[in-house]
């Protein structure tokens, strides 16, 4: 066996593409096509790529993109987000993986980058390099015959329109980012993305059927306020249809225009389940139901972690629920969000420095990171031991500016077909 140390971990060039591909396929129990590399090729210049090599051949994977983030009232910051990361089956439990990390979170620090973030395959991975859970998602599937939605009485789906790819493609993204500036844990959806979650790409995967668009009008301004994509299967036994329905994007900009939508998916004759995925857990959407127990949790999980470079840069640029100072002291293996900072902040903006006081709170950068978009609290992080109220009252002051009203949530659609294989 090779020795860990004279494994290269570097920059990935185009020449590699094919072997790096193919390596990250193995990882995820992908099969490796032509076209996944044209994919991956297509976005390499402004990704930033990196591979694992025992001597010519790849062993590791790893990407991060260029991306961003709305926090807590509205503002954008940049982020790395990261993907793809796998080590050979053969090379596993060497440290590779803490090398890949170690490098790009270096490079993103250097860059300037004041958070990253992820979706963890693998909930033990990504603390142990400082990344925290910071938001959550419920998975619901509904049970259609329990809804108690009546298409004549309680189902209003007026406003919504069904439309085709083409004239979805030309209102959605505007609907997406509008939810997107005021959506705490939302990331950007670029121009390919969009081409890719409607089949409109020219050399996209040939195996994703087109699925079906719908929009919501508001009735009173005839502006796009919401839109839905779902796919569904006919599917019969004993001459009763039992059609699943798939909702793989459902964004909407008020909750008449989310209710709607949800209640289009919910009545639509021949479907008897409809899947509602990555929602946050508190999502109004049961409840727009006659009967809210028909849609049952059957995933309830952290997702995206998220992990915090630049603590004073992370801490000014978002809003908080009450004006208040705390001092946090932050510890960070890596040193990057290290320090003692003075944060004063309130609903209209914050301010965050180092400082040479005594902390009211100390704790780790990845219960920091976990407070950062609302989505927990320092009472039960500290009831966890990861979190010290050095100040007494420091936890509930702490909770009442970090906490939001709504949890966070990071919007995300299901595009390829593993999501009717049965995910998650
Ligand atoms: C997860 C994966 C990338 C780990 O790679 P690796 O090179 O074996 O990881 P490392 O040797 O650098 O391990 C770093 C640490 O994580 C731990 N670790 C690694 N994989 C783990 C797992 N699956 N569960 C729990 N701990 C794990 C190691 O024990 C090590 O701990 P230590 O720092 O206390 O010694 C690799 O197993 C893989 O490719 N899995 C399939 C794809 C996947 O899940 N990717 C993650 C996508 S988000």
């Amino acid at each position: 066996m090779t020795d860990s140390a004279v494994i290269d971990i570097r920059t990935v060039t185009d020449d590699d593409l094919p072997a790096w591909t193919r390596t990250w396929g193995n990882g995820y129990l992908r099969s490796y096509t032509e076209s996944s590399v044209d994919t991956i090729r297509s976005t390499a210049g402004r990704d930033r790529l990196i591979g694992a090599f025992d001597l010519d051949r790849c062993v590791g994977t790893y990407r991060s993109s260029a991306q961003e983030l709305t926090v807590p009232g509205g503002a954008v910051l940049p982020v790395s987000a990261i993907s793809k990361v796998s080590v050979a089956g053969t090379h596993r439990r060497r440290g590779l993986l803490s090398r890949m990390v170690a490098m790009d979170l270096q490079g993103a620090f250097e860059r300037g980058e004041p958070l990253a973030v992820l979706d963890a395959a693998q909930y033990p991975l990504y603390g142990r390099y400082g990344f925290g859970p910071a938001t959550a998602m419920a998975w619901f599937e509904i049970d259609v015959h329990r809804a108690r939605l009546d298409p004549r009485r309680t189902a209003d789906v007026s406003g919504v329109l069904l439309v085709d790819a083409r004239e979805y493609l030309k209102t959605a993204p505007a609907v997406y980012e509008r939810l997107r500036a005021v959506q705490p844990g939302a990331l950007r959806r670029d121009e390919q993305w969009w081409l890719d979650a409607t089949g409109q790409r020219p050399a996209g995967p040939p195996d994703r059927p087109e699925p079906f668009f719908a929009l919501y009008l508001d009735p009173e301004t005839g502006e796009a306020d919401g839109l839905l994509t779902f796919t569904a299967e006919e599917t019969w036994g004993s001459m009763l249809p039992r059609s699943p329905l798939w909702i793989r994007d459902l964004i909407a900009v008020s909750p008449r225009a989310e209710s709607a939508l949800l209640r289009y998916a919910v009545t639509v004759d021949w479907v008897t389940t409809v899947h509602l995925p990555y929602r946050a857990p508190d999502t109004l959407l049961p409840l727009c139901l006659g009967d809210p127990r028909a849609a049952r949790i059957s995933a309830l999980s952290d997702y995206m972690w998220l992990r915090i470079l630049d603590t004073p840069r992370a801490l000014s640029a978002r809003t908080y629920g009450v004006d208040g100072a705390l001092v946090l002291e932050v510890t960070d293996p890596a040193g990057h969000a290290a320090g003692v900072w003075s944060l004063e902040g309130g609903p209209d903006g914050a301010s965050c420095t180092r400082t040479g006081r005594g902390p009211d709170l100390r704790l780790g950068v990845r219960d920091l990171a976990s407070l950062y978009l609302g989505d927990d609290s320092a009472t039960r992080l500290a009831a966890l031991g990861g979190t010290e109220e050095v100040r007494p009252g420091a936890l509930a002051r702490a909770d009442a500016m970090f906490r939001t009203g709504r949890r966070p949530w990071s919007p995300r659609a299901v595009l390829g077909p593993r999501y009717q294989a049965g995910a998650p």
